[in-house]
């Protein structure tokens, strides 16, 4: 296993020399490559793909990591071998790093918690030594459930108690960050929607096809208040935290951001069905408080003034930003034809 690991590094460090070569022959060919460099952690992810693509849209060097997912666009690194991340970060000396991995399915954390802890705590923490070691700011990605929902809504100084072991890894990341580097960020954000690979890859999209069967009832969950937030809102705001910090190093601590259209998932069904203009009657809502999988908060609304303060903020409405993210799949062709033609 050990030869293993030898061979995959030496391979990565060659692509990694074949790169930065590729870079060098572009600046010969007096191609613009912008100034401010950004490292995007978890960039194959539902998240990460959306900063990255935002990042780089805006006049960023942006380099993204993935793992599985990696090969062709992204650099393969493995975040938890401490000596990928070291050269990888000594390589490209990026400005600004987001880290988006995690693993962020809460009843996957409770069946393996070793594993999830190596990934949201202990890298995390390794990640943000590296950033300090070259003076790099870090944005850490949280979540909203390291509240337990029961006084909303909630401030950057309000007390957390996570209620799952997924919200407390993710705080004991936001503590490991802050710890190895004093000057990052810590961004909490509540669930997540976007431009999905898969409608299984966000708790909003999987609701889908429920929605579109409409001969089967589906049971909807009522209990939970949520703030559906879309991915490219949460991007822009990273992007502007970290254009307001290059400018003002005072900027870094914990922050909140939320959309603010508060919605449970029988709402959110519901609101899926009518903007494809789709019947809900077959939906049906659950009003108690489930009692399977991982405990979850009632309501773990986060307060954003602290961002809006500092004239940062993106909301897209959630009509639109779902019609645009759940359209790829809409079975119904029909109804496109009818509707669009
Ligand atoms: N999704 C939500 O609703 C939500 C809500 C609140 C907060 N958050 C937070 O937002 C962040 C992004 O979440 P997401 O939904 O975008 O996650 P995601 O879609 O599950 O993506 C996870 C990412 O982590 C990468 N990864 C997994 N193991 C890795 C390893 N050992 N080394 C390197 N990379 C590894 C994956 O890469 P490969 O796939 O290439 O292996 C993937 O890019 C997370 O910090 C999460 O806690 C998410």
């Amino acid at each position: 296993e050990e030869w293993d690991v030898g061979v995959e590094r030496e391979r990565r460090r060659q692509r990694n020399r074949k790169r930065t070569r590729e870079r060098e022959t572009e600046k010969d060919e007096d191609v613009d490559i912008p100034s401010r460099r950004v490292l995007i952690t978890g960039a194959t992810g539902l998240l990460g793909r959306a900063v990255f693509k935002e990042f780089n849209g805006n006049n960023w060097n942006a380099v993204g990591c993935g793992y599985r997912r990696a090969q062709p666009r992204f650099e393969q690194i493995n975040l938890l071998d401490s000596i990928a991340v070291h050269d990888i970060i000594h390589d490209f000396q990026p400005h600004v790093i987001v880290h988006c991995a995690a693993e962020r399915r809460p009843d996957v954390v409770e069946s393996q918690p070793d594993a999830a802890s190596q990934l949201n705590v202990a890298a995390s923490g390794n990640l943000a030594k590296e950033a300090a070691g070259i003076g790099a700011f870090l944005i850490y990605i949280s979540t909203d459930y390291v509240f337990d929902g029961t006084n909303p809504p909630y401030k950057e100084t309000d007390a957390p108690n996570p209620l799952n072991l997924y919200g407390k890894t993710k705080l004991e990341g936001e503590k490991a960050v802050l710890e190895n580097n004093e000057d990052a960020a810590v961004l909490r954000i509540p669930v997540l929607y976007g431009e999905v690979e898969r409608l299984e890859e966000s708790a909003v999209t999987v609701m889908f096809d429920k929605v579109q069967f409409s001969n089967k009832s589906a049971n909807m969950d009522h209990w939970q208040q949520r703030f559906p937030t879309n991915v490219k809102d949460v991007a822009a705001v990273c992007r502007q935290l970290a254009e307001k910090r290059m400018l003002d190093p005072s900027v870094k601590g914990t922050f909140h951001w939320s959309g603010n259209e508060q919605m449970t998932k029988y709402e959110m069904a519901c609101a899926i069905a009518d903007a494809f203009n789709l019947p809900s009657s077959h939906l049906r809502p659950i009003t108690d408080c489930p009692v399977v999988g991982a405990l979850r908060p009632r309501n773990a609304q986060l307060d954003c003034s602290k961002l809006e303060m500092l004239g940062i903020g993106q909301r897209t409405p959630f009509r639109a930003g779902i019609k645009e993210s759940l359209w790829p799949f809409l079975v119904d062709k029909r109804w496109r034809q009818t509707v669009f033609h």
